[in-house]
């Protein structure tokens, strides 16, 4: 399936996103390991959650969808069944990376595989922890790629410093310690999404966190189920908060978004850009900061993003690009090498795609630099099968001049199956069409 996107659009209007996919990750994998009912409300639909949600029933965990919301009905510490097959976790580095770390401490035998983009992904930055912890766990190329294969086994706990600024190996790390003897305590001297801890604190386990990024869990008390409301994806209203930066005339409203500061490099980046973003109602949903956001048209210059604010956006760097080629000077970003082995090479598919666009970029191994402002024209760009690099050229697309067409854009439904519908909200009928060819 292909988008052909019009350009020039003038987005208005007020829109909520799906529901954050880190969180519903965890939503579904902590409640399966709490004691009772967790019952996750506004989750994401996405591919990548739904992944996360097949593992669940592989591993024997009763899921039921009562009226739109996940009931799930948690097996304790030990409570899950032997897979009977290999266990397929799609294109999700977070459901492959966060089960390596539940099932190493599990006493049976189990195997992680995904689809083609998983098995280029590096799976050593979980493994070699794992280990350490005396997980038995093997991949391909020694330990490198998946498929894994995991023996489970007693594990034991450790101290670690983490070597990649991660979330997924930070949280594999934690949900392990959950199931060793002993404390586990991970230190990260860069701050990633800390998702994984408000929720252990959410359900009760035991849990402390020093500042500093230092965190350490034991088994000794276990988690309970509760209901989640599950804020707003600030990943994927980022496509929206950059578009109506970027276009002409445009004020729009996303309502309910999860504003958890090592989330919110966007909002800071684009307001250094000099955007016009206005953050309003904040409050907490299951420990996480939530607020209305409001973003109007706006004059952008260019910035230089390096160092610790890299894992708060890091998600958010294709859709960042494309609002540097609308900003006046040269926007240097630096420090994200990790963009290179996500989906695809990020670096490289936005640089291609931009390009095609008629922008000024230049890639760098660790990072890009853009140069604006540049009207961008309508071009044919390939999604290369990755969700954020087809959502952040469709963002282009419905600024330039023309008709743009995004191939293979069937992989947005991997974080954000309703993007469709929200541009049309905002930008006005067949703005964007989907085709099939
Ligand atoms: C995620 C962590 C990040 C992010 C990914 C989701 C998570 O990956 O890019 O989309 O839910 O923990 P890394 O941990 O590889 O940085």
């Amino acid at each position: 399936m292909d988008y052909r996107i019009q350009g020039k659009c003038r987005p208005q209007g007020e829109i909520t996103v799906n529901g954050d996919k880190s969180i519903t990750h965890r939503g579904l994998i902590l409640g399966s390991l709490a004691q009772g009912k967790t019952t996750l409300k506004g989750y994401s639909r996405g591919m990548d959650c739904l992944s996360t949600l097949g593992l669940l029933k592989n591993l024997g965990v009763n899921v039921a969808d009562d009226n739109g919301a996940l009931t799930v009905t948690g097996r304790g510490r030990f409570g899950f069944s032997e897979p009977d097959n290999i266990l397929d976790c799609g294109n999700s580095g977070t459901t492959i990376r966060l089960f390596s770390g539940v099932l190493a401490g599990q006493n049976f035998f189990s195997v992680l595989t995904g689809d083609a983009s998983l098995r280029k992904r590096p799976m050593d930055r979980v493994t070699v922890p794992l280990i350490r912890m005396a997980a038995d766990i093997r991949g391909r190329a020694e330990g490198r790629f998946a498929p894994l294969c995991i023996v489970g086994r007693e594990l034991t706990g450790m101290t670690y410093e983490m070597a990649v600024a991660s979330a997924q190996v930070k949280s594999a790390i934690l949900l392990a310690g959950l199931h060793a003897r002993g404390e586990t305590t991970v230190h990260e001297p860069v701050l990633t999404r800390d998702h994984t801890e408000r929720m252990l604190e959410y359900l009760g386990a035991d849990i402390a966190r020093k500042d500093g990024g230092l965190t350490r869990v034991t088994a000794r008390r276990w988690m309970a189920g509760r209901e989640i409301n599950v804020p707003g994806d600030i990943s994927s209203a980022a496509f929206f908060i950059v578009l109506a930066a970027i276009a002409d005339q445009a004020e729009i409203c996303v309502t309910g978004v999860g504003v958890n500061p090592n989330r919110t490099g966007i909002l800071d980046a684009l307001r250094s850009m000099g955007a016009d973003i206005r953050v309003s109602n904040p409050r907490l949903m299951a420990r996480e900061p939530v607020a209305d956001l409001v973003v109007k048209s706006s004059r952008l210059k260019a910035v230089t993003l390096s160092g610790d604010i890299i894992p708060r956006v890091i998600d958010e760097i294709p859709v960042l690009a494309v609002a540097a080629t609308q900003a006046q000077g040269k926007t240097v970003i630096r420090d994200a090498g990790e963009l290179r082995v996500k989906e695809t090479d990020r670096i490289k598919a936005i640089a291609d795609g931009l390009r095609k666009m008629g922008a000024s970029i230049k890639e760098h191994a660790d990072g890009l630099a853009i140069e604006g402002p540049v009207r961008l024209q309508a071009a044919e760009c390939a999604s290369f099968d990755d969700h954020r690099i087809a959502l952040a050229l469709t963002v282009a697309g419905l600024v330039a001049e023309g008709e743009t067409i995004v191939r293979d854009a069937e992989c947005v439904a991997i974080s954000f199956p309703e993007f469709a519908e929200k541009v049309l909200t905002l930008a006005g009928p067949g703005v964007l069409v989907q085709t099939k060819e």
